[in-house]
């Protein structure tokens, strides 16, 4: 356990001089994650479609995704006018802004129709959410019959010592200060995979399974 109250973190994302820099680190060291989040849409056999992405950032997520399943479309929205521009730039870059759609909105209040999408992913965000059971029932609002969801984010109940050494691989990597202490806010600022759990059964998303990988935990319809 890193921290028994959850202790929140100012988003770091609200300091806009870090945007390039996130940016930066996410082309550079984000291919695996995307593999990893790319393999569990595909064990969901959602290839195409509509995808919402929530809390998208720099926006590495939906345009990797996307370039590996030419059949899907996305929105991907984020609370931050900066981190949108900085997504719009990428697309633009990897030639996919017909197809990955950025826009400002809020996990509270997602920007689409009922029963719209086929998939949502959420990767990271959770831990800056308060309200998590209400980002659950929005998710459910715009899933399709059948749609499908995967989330992941840092678990708070990670084992300390394997939280201590991806925090250690994280101060080699990030060399910027401002955002040095970054993962350890996050794990302090995440959910336990049992506060977690509550919320799941209290929302009315359709059922769900979550397990814990090292210091993450995944949320997967089945
Ligand atoms: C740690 S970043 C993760 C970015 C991206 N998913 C990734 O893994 O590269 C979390 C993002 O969530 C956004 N965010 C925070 N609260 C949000 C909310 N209520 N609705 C939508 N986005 C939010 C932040 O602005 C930030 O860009």
């Amino acid at each position: 356990m890193i921290a028994e109250k959850r202790i929140p973190e100012a988003s770091p994302l609200e300091d806009e001089s870090l945007t390039e820099y996130y940016s930066r680190m996410a082309k550079r060291h984000m291919k695996f994650p995307v593999k990893r989040v790319l393999g569990r849409i595909r064990a969901q056999g959602v290839e195409r479609g509509v995808a919402l992405d929530v809390g998208t950032g720099p926006g590495i997520f939906p345009l990797e995704i996307a370039a590996n399943l030419p059949e899907m479309e996305f929105v991907a929205i984020d609370l931050s006018p900066a981190m949108i521009q900085t997504a719009q730039a990428n697309a633009r870059e990897r030639g996919l802004e017909d197809r990955v759609h950025f826009q400002i909105g809020s996990a509270y209040a997602l920007p689409l129709k009922d029963k719209s999408v086929d998939l949502v992913i959420c990767v990271h965000t959770m831990h800056h959410l308060e309200d998590p059971l209400v980002f659950f029932n929005e998710a459910a609002r715009v899933l399709r019959e059948g749609g499908k969801c995967v989330i992941v984010d840092l678990r708070r109940d990670s084992p300390k010592p394997l939280a201590l050494f991806f925090d250690f691989l994280w101060r080699i990597i990030i060399r910027e200060k401002k955002a040095r202490d970054g993962l350890w806010n996050s794990l302090k600022a995440a959910f336990t995979v049992e506060e977690c759990e509550r919320m799941l059964r209290r929302s009315v998303l359709p059922p769900c399974r979550i397990y814990s990988q090292a210091i993450e935990m995944w949320i997967e319809s089945y």
